[in-house]
C-alpha cells in the first residue's frame, strides 16, 4: 500500500479537514409538486435525473444558510475561531459586497479574512484550493470553507428544463494545517476553465453586462441540458484521472468518488469512465437535488452519516460546473464528527 508521502503530497504544509456541517431548508419541493405545476412526471425525473425532491429556503438568504452550516463545521471541529472564511457561491445576498463577511460576522467571526470564490458547481473545490494554499503558504492556520447557494432565486420555476434539477442548501468543512501524511491533508488539485462555454449555463441579467433584465425570462438561469450533460462526464473524469495521477494513486486504491450532484447518471457514467464501481459513488442526489457549491460538502456530510464513507477511505472529489469550470482534489477521509 503507498501512503500519503506520494510526489504530490510530499513536503509541505498541508491544510486538514477537520469539521464538517451542513445545513437544508426545511421546505421539500417533491416530483408530485412540480408535476403539478409543470409538464413532467415523478418518473421522468427520477429516471432522468436521479432526483425525488428538493430543498427550497423560502425567505432565507444564502448567507442564512451559509451561517448555519458554518456553525454545525465549527461545533464539529471544537472550534470557535478561525483565521479566515471563504464561501463559494454564485447567489450571494448582494452583488455588492460579497456574502462572506456578513457570514463571519454572523458567527462571532468578524475581523478575520472573509471573501467570496465564484466558479458555481466547481466554486467548493476551488475554494478548498484556495483556504488549501492560504494554509500551505503559512498565511492562515485555519480556515472555514462554506459551500451555499440559493439557485431557487434564479431558476425559473416553470421551466422543466431546470427547476427539477435545482435545490437550495449549504454545507461547510474547517481546515488546519497539519501535515501530509494525515488522514484528512488535502492532496494535489485540478483546476480548470473555459469561457467559451458560458453560454452553455448562465443567468443573462443582474451582472453589469444587463444590469436590469430588458426581458423577465433573462433573470432565470438559461442551461443547454445535453451538452452540459456530455462536458460534466468528461470533465470530471479527465480532472479525477490527472489528480489521481498527481498523487500517485492508481484508480484500484480509491474507496469513493464524491462528484458533484447535477444527475445520477453523470456520476455513474464519470464513475465507469475511471473503472470504478458503482458501490464507489457516494449520492445524495435523490433527496437535494444540485445545491450548486453546497452539493460536494453535503454529499460528503450524507456519506459520513449514511456510514458510506469511513476513516481510512481514499476519496477522489470532482466537480464541474458553470463557467464552465472544473477542478478534482483527493484525501484520505479522517475521523470527524459532523455538527
Ligand atoms: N419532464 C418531462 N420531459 C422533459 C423534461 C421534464 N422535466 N425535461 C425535458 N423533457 C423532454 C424534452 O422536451 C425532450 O422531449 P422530446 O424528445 O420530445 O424533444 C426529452 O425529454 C429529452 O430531453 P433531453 O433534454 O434530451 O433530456 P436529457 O436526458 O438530456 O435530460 C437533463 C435533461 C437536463 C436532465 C440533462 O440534460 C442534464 O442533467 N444535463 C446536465 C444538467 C446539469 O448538470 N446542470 C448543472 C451542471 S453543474
Amino acid at each position: 500500500m503507498r501512503t500519503q508521502d506520494a510526489p504530490g503530497f510530499a513536503g509541505r504544509r498541508a491544510a486538514v479537514l477537520c469539521g464538517l456541517g451542513g445545513y437544508l431548508p426545511s421546505r421539500v419541493l417533491d416530483n408530485a409538486e412540480l408535476s403539478g405545476r409543470m409538464d413532467t412526471s415523478d418518473e421522468w425525473i427520477r429516471t432522468r435525473t436521479g432526483i425525488a425532491e428538493r430543498r427550497i429556503a423560502d425567505d432565507m438568504s444564502t448567507v442564512d444558510m451559509a451561517v448555519e452550516a458554518g456553525r454545525a463545521a465549527l461545533n464539529s471541529a471544537g472550534l470557535d475561531r478561525v483565521d479566515a472564511l471563504v464561501l463559494a457561491t454564485s447567489t450571494p445576498d448582494y452583488v455588492c459586497p460579497a456574502s462572506a463577511p456578513q457570514v463571519a460576522a454572523a458567527l462571532g467571526l468578524s475581523g478575520i479574512a472573509a471573501f467570496d470564490v465564484n466558479a458555481v458547481c466547481s466554486g467548493f473545490v476551488y475554494a478548498l484550493a484556495t483556504a488549501a494554499g492560504m494554509i500551505s503558504a503559512g498565511i492562515s492556520g485555519s480556515v472555514l470553507v462554506v459551500g451555499a447557494d440559493k439557485f431557487s432565486a434564479v431558476v425559473d420555476p416553470g421551466d422543466r428544463g431546470t427547476a427539477p434539477i435545482f435545490g437550495d442548501g449549504a454545507g461547510a468543512i474547517v481546515l488546519r494545517a497539519g501535515a501530509p501524511a494525515e488522514d484528512g491533508a488535502l492532496g494535489p488539485f485540478d483546476l480548470h476553465s473555459e469561457g467559451e462555454g458560458t453560454d452553455l449555463l448562465y443567468v443573462p441579467a443582474g451582472g453589469v453586462r444587463q444590469r436590469f433584465a430588458a426581458e423577465e425570462q433573462d433573470n432565470f438561469l438559461v442551461m443547454q441540458g445535453q451538452k452540459v450533460f456530455r462536458q460534466a462526464c468528461a470533465r470530471m473524469a479527465e480532472s479525477s484521472r490527472a489528480v489521481l495521477d498527481r498523487a500517485g494513486w492508481d484508480v484500484a486504491e480509491v474507496d469513493r468518488f464524491v462528484g458533484h450532484q447535477a444527475n445520477i447518471r453523470i456520476l455513474d457514467a464519470v464513475a465507469k469512465k475511471l473503472g470504478l464501481p458503482a458501490e464507489a459513488v457516494v449520492a445524495n442526489i435523490g433527496t437535494v437535488g444540485n445545491t450548486v457549491a453546497a452539493s460536494v460538502p453535503l454529499a460528503l456530510l450524507d456519506g459520513v452519516k449514511e456510514g458510506h464513507l469511513v476513516p481510512g477511505h481514499r476519496v477522489v472529489v470532482s466537480a464541474f460546473g458553470a463557467g464552465l469550470t472544473w477542478g478534482s482534489t483527493v484525501l484520505r477521509w479522517p475521523e470527524v464528527t459532523p455538527g
